[in-house]
């Protein structure tokens, strides 16, 4: 990654530094020992190669040089933000959105935040939060974007379909401006975290709605329902087959399509 032409590409963001790395572990983990050393709202760590990226449950993220989006940002929260706290892994996730919409693509967000193309994934969001009691004192938001085809795992380590930019395009795609794209789309949608909107717009971007889905979390019975849409503080409305309609809060849990 050529820092310079990162820098000049991402001028009109406000960021709050910037670290990039040819190859790093993960991003998260750079951006989280940032965050503990002072590191102000909007630092971004970016890297061209992850080694040990991390996805959610502790699964592994494969990010393989120049292939993909890796990057993490650290946001303290501002002001009215602290109860907004759950919201800010959709925030990532709308923000990708955002940026592949204005590339004549149709994303959806398999809630809570994995983004797809043609019901296949094509980036992830882990949001990690530094509390201070019960306060966050930062989130570290990290997203990883499949641009092109060989960022993409193999088959046999996937646990739901994937796919990249560059696949469901049939072109070759600037991951630069992508970036810059899906940092202004984020601060634009971090102005309405709090407002009725954010949800809304959320909501409009599910995958599976009004189909039916298997909610499952480690050592926890599965449950299937039918998706609704989204509650205010993001948790996803199901409808059950007897009727009865029950919300599922993030946490360590994932869903799945009923076939
Ligand atoms: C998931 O879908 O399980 C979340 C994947 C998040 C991957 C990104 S890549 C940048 C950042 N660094 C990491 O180690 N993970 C996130």
């Amino acid at each position: 990654m050529d820092e310079r032409i990162l820098r000049k590409t991402l001028s009109d963001i406000p960021l709050g530094g910037l670290r990039t790395f040819e190859q790093t572990g993960s991003t998260n983990d750079v951006a989280l020992a940032w965050a503990a050393d002072g590191a102000p709202d909007l630092a971004l760590v970016c890297a061209e190669e992850q080694t040990s990226g991390r996805g959610r449950g502790d699964r592994r993220w494969f990010t393989p040089p120049g292939t993909a989006l890796a990057f993490s940002l650290v946001l303290r929260p501002l002001p009215g933000e602290e109860q907004s706290v759950p919201l800010f892994s959709g925030l990532g996730a709308m923000a990708v959105c955002e940026a592949l919409g204005m590339r004549g693509l149709h994303p959806e967000i398999k809630w809570p935040n994995d983004v797809l193309l043609n019901h296949r994934k094509v980036c992830g969001v882990l949001a990690e939060a530094v509390w201070m009691g019960e306060k966050a004192d930062s989130i570290v938001l990290g997203i990883g974007v499949n641009v092109k085809p060989e960022a993409v795992p193999p088959s046999d380590q996937l646990n739901f379909p994937a796919t990249s930019i560059e696949a469901e395009m049939g072109k070759s795609v600037d991951r630069l401006t992508l970036l810059r794209d899906v940092l202004q789309a984020l601060l634009y949608w971090r102005g309405l975290l709090t407002k009725d909107v954010f949800p809304n717009a959320w909501g409009n971007h599910l995958a599976f709605r009004g189909e039916q889905v298997e909610i499952w979390a480690e050592g926890v019975p599965a449950r299937t329902g039918q998706v609704e849409g989204l509650e205010r503080d993001g948790s996803l409305r199901l409808r059950s087959h007897t009727g009865q309609i029950f919300t599922v809060q993030f946490g360590e849990v994932h869903l799945r399509p009923v076939l």
